[in-house]
């Protein structure tokens, strides 16, 4: 059987991995092809984007795929979409794998917000620490009295559209030690994060609640209806089921 896996997450990475051992499974990785130099993959990797939902299901069809895995990040609500719709249109079972969110712990500093516009309103005159990657930076721009230290996996091709800022690259796991330390030294006041779950990413919640900073937590949009899986043991009790 050839199975599809929607990726560009950590866990995407670890059920290719757990998965490219199994007998009579060929398994490919699909990217959206965005990070230059994306960790290496077990599996056949295909990279680049399928042209919508109906792209997809073509694509689902020529490579004769049976099964298919959306592991993309929490955020990434379209392809998501495309997914469903396009395993919808070929008649192909398909689960979801979304990390549990983070919650809020005692301690914890968070400013809700539904989007990145009304998290760049939350930032408005102060010293904020932007952990939301490269692209969607342009929500911050114009805003002459606030400060931005960035992190990105890979440096902007041109220089991002922010009034004040210090650009740091960086890719997770990251540690509770330094991101209290890069808090500190930037003289950091509020962190912006998209709320993505899971650990690789989690130190920089756990340093600002030491350092009693606060948190504009971005709410994740809606998923697409259907089948949830909340981990790679789970994604492959719902393989195994599958695969007869
Ligand atoms: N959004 C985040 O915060 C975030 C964080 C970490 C990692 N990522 C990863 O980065 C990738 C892009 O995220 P995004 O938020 O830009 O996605 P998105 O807004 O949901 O998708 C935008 C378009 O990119 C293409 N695409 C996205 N993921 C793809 C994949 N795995 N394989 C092939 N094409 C893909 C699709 O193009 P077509 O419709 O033309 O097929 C999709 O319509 C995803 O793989 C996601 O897992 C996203």
């Amino acid at each position: 059987m050839h199975l599809l896996i929607l990726g560009g997450t950590g866990e995407a990475a670890e059920l290719a991995h757990q998965t490219t051992t199994r007998p009579g499974l060929k398994v490919t990785t699909s990217l959206a092809g965005e990070t230059r130099n994306p960790a290496r993959l077990k599996g056949a990797v295909r990279s680049g984007s399928f042209g919508g939902a109906d792209g997809m299901a073509d694509y689902l069809r020529q490579a004769g795929v049976d099964l298919v895995v959306d592991a993309t990040h929490p955020f990434a609500a379209v392809i998501s979409h495309n997914v469903a719709k396009a395993c919808s249109t070929v008649g192909l079972p398909h689960v979801h794998l979304v990390r549990p969110p983070w919650e809020r712990q005692e301690g914890d500093t968070w400013i809700e917000v539904d989007d990145l516009t009304q998290a760049a309103k939350a930032v408005a005159g102060r010293r904020a620490f932007l952990t939301i990657g490269r692209v969607e930076l342009g929500w911050f721009a114009g805003m002459e009295d606030s400060w931005f230290l960035v992190r990105v996996i890979d440096p902007p091709a041109e220089p991002p559209p922010l009034a004040n800022h210090h650009i740091i690259e960086g890719r997770p796991p990251f540690t509770i030690g330094d991101e209290r330390a890069l808090m500190s030294d930037h003289k950091i006041d509020v962190v912006v994060s998209k709320n993505s779950g899971g650990a690789a990413t989690y130190a920089k919640i756990a340093a600002a609640r030491s350092l009693a900073l606060p948190v504009v937590m971005v709410r994740r949009p809606a998923p697409p209806d259907g089948p949830t899986v909340v981990s790679v043991e789970e994604t492959l009790e719902w393989l195994a089921t599958h695969q007869a």
